[in-house]
């Protein structure tokens, strides 16, 4: 990661890039002095506190602490990573990012051409196509509006084999089969061979990520053929089990959402817009994952679901709560709204209207309550026998959430419930970062977050516990540069069963005690210390703590970066005439070494 981008690089493009203007472009600055003021994108206020130094090219928010540099702008306002970020900054101003952007990046940009110019194509036919009536009468017929059918960019593709084969891969600038092949968007019957038009005959649903690039597409048939709707394949871009459709458009409606109503299908989330509820998003018919759990916390702290109040809404409800446990970090909320049985959103709005909708949004039970509900259904809590019960199934679901206020105060309810003390077992560690933000601050205390260190340690334990952990799917890999006790020992342990598929915990002992019998010894120690979870949640603590030791690692990048830019700043503080702030203000400390 920062290996790669050369620290002189990053200089030149801050340079180059004028933050005002950056900022400007994504909410209003107005002019107050030599600084310019906004309200907080970062946390809500009614008054502005964020402020933005064309000087220094910093923004620091007084009310939250949120500070940096475009950098760091772009990587939370946009939801970037830091390399992403380098990208995007570099393509503004015109440059060539010194490693030629990531491997990644330059595959993957053929493919969000061709998804684009498809999606062109499909709102075009809709619109235009001869055959098109059917498809705009079954729209109307489904109540949606034009407006909402251009903001969603719906589209058609019509009967045929080879529509959209035909436009594109024999249009003037051709676009090669294969393209159109990764991109999902056709169907080869095998290598090499004959190729056609994945989407035939249906309604088309873009599916865009979060800075609104076209990545992939759902198609839905207008009849009863089957299946009712066809998605796009995975493919290095797309990604069923992360993407939740309807995001990009709600981030553009309310760029600070405060909540997140998540529901089944492409229409709840398109008829709920058109009802003005612009805050919804849909899984792609998966069950919800850890990954949607967490892009939708890292913009809101309040999730609601929405399911069939049937038996399949409600077990797929209790999955979900399942999967959500390990990230109810103090402060965020989940609740759980069940429609009477057989209605979804978009059928209940049709019937009973927005107002009545609003009405059970209210009455969501928190997760809490569910959770305990269903719990005392499969027992009977008057009886010693069921209290009894009631605990031995409490206990290893509230041990997945982490430390905290919420995990205690459900531990006591627990309690109360059966009449005696229950005890959990521990759970993962505290979230890594506070709210509200720190305020900018010199490396060193940046990384003295003792129990961070943690973390390693935790990765090992169910690595070591559950070493097919290590064959998840986009693992985090970032994580590996950093500096803290435990690092090289997770990451050759991984490696080490990376390259033994199928190898069990004393598999790896055996060959580690082989390999290097001084750490043998440390991880003998961890295995004793067995974590009292099932396989799946320790494959899924396993992710999150790579995904949070990426996270760090980013963080510190972050920190470094701006670090730099204050002591530049420092350093050419005496040439210029000082900065603006207003009394009472407190400025930014500056690393004074
Ligand atoms: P539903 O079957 O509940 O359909 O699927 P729906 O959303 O109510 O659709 P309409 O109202 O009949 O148009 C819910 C979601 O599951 C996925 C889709 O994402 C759909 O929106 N799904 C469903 C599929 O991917 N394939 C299917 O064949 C059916
Ligand atoms: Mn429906």
């Amino acid at each position: 990661m920062s290996g790669r981008i050369p620290p002189a690089f990053i200089d030149e493009l801050l340079r180059r890039t004028d933050l005002v203007e950056l900022i400007h472009a994504r909410l209003p600055l107005k002019r107050v002095g030599s600084n310019y003021q906004a309200l907080c994108p970062f946390h809500q206020e009614k008054s502005p506190s964020f402020s933005v130094t064309p000087d220094k090219q910093l923004y620091h928010c007084f009310g939250c602490g949120a500070s940096g540099t475009a950098i760091t702008f772009l990587m939370e306002y946009e939801n970037l990573g830091f390399l992403e970020a380098i990208e995007e900054l570099a393509q503004r101003v015109g440059l060539e990012t010194p490693t030629g952007g990531t491997p990644a990046a330059q595959e993957q940009q053929p493919l969000y051409t061709v998804l684009e110019q498809a999606a062109s194509y499909f709102q075009q036919w809709l619109q235009h196509h001869p055959q098109a009536a059917p498809a705009t009468h079954y729209l109307q017929q489904r109540g949606l509006h034009e407006s909402i059918i251009q903001e969603y960019r719906l589209g058609y593709v019509p009967p045929g084999w080879d529509n959209l084969k035909r436009v594109m891969v024999s249009s003037p600038t051709p676009t090669a089969a294969q393209s159109l092949v990764a991109a999902g968007l056709l169907i080869e019957k095998e290598v090499g061979g004959h190729s056609y038009d994945r989407f035939r005959e249906r309604i088309i649903f873009p599916i865009r990520d979060l800075r609104g690039r076209v990545i992939g597409f759902g198609g839905r048939v207008m009849g009863d053929e089957k299946p009712k709707y066809l998605n796009s394949p995975e493919t290095p871009l797309f990604h069923k089990g992360k993407e939740l459709y309807g995001l990009y458009e709600a981030r553009q409606a309310q760029r600070r959402l405060e909540s997140i109503l998540v529901v089944e299908g492409y229409m709840d989330v398109i008829a709920l817009a058109q009802h003005g509820l612009r805050n919804c998003v849909a899984t792609l018919g998966t069950a919800t994952t850890s990954d949607h759990l967490e892009r939708l916390f890292r913009l809101v702290r309040e999730i609601t679901f929405c399911f069939d109040g049937d038996h399949a809404g409600r077990e797929a409800a209790w999955k979900a709560l399942q999967t959500a446990l390990p990230q109810m970090q103090d402060g965020r909320d989940i609740r759980f709204l069940f429609l009477p049985e057989g209605e979804d959103p978009d059928s209940f709005l049709r019937k009973q209207g927005r107002a009545a909708l609003e009405q059970q949004l209210a009455n969501a039970i928190p997760l809490s309550r569910f959770l305990f509900q269903r719990l005392e259904q499969a027992c009977d809590p008057s009886t010693p026998e069921g209290q009894a019960k009631l605990a031995k199934s409490a206990q290893p679901l509230l041990a997945r959430l982490p430390q905290g206020v919420y995990r205690e105060l459900l531990q006591r309810q627990l309690t109360q419930q059966v009449g005696t003390v229950v005890t959990i077992p521990s759970g993962p560690p505290a979230p890594a970062r506070p709210a509200p933000r720190p305020p900018l601050r010199p490396r060193q205390q940046a990384t003295a977050e003792g129990r961070l260190t943690l973390l390693p340690q935790r990765a090992i334990r169910c690595l070591l516990q559950h070493p097919d952990a290590a064959h998840q799917p986009d693992l985090a890999e970032e994580w590996r540069n950093l500096e803290e006790p435990g690092i090289t020992l997770l990451a050759q342990l991984l490696d080490l069963i990376r390259n033994h598929p199928g190898i069990n915990t004393a598999g790896v002992l055996t060959l580690w005690g082989e390999r290097d019998p001084h750490h043998a010894t440390t991880l003998q120690a961890l295995v004793t210390q067995e974590l009292p979870l099932p396989p799946e949640a320790l494959a899924a603590e396993f992710r999150d703590a790579l995904q949070r030791m990426e996270e760090r690692s980013h963080k510190l990048e972050r920190d470094r970066i701006l670090e730099e830019q204050i002591q530049k700043w420092g350093r050419e503080r005496g040439k210029r005439e000082p900065p603006h702030y207003q009394v009472g203000d407190e400025p930014p400390p500056i690393d004074e070494r």
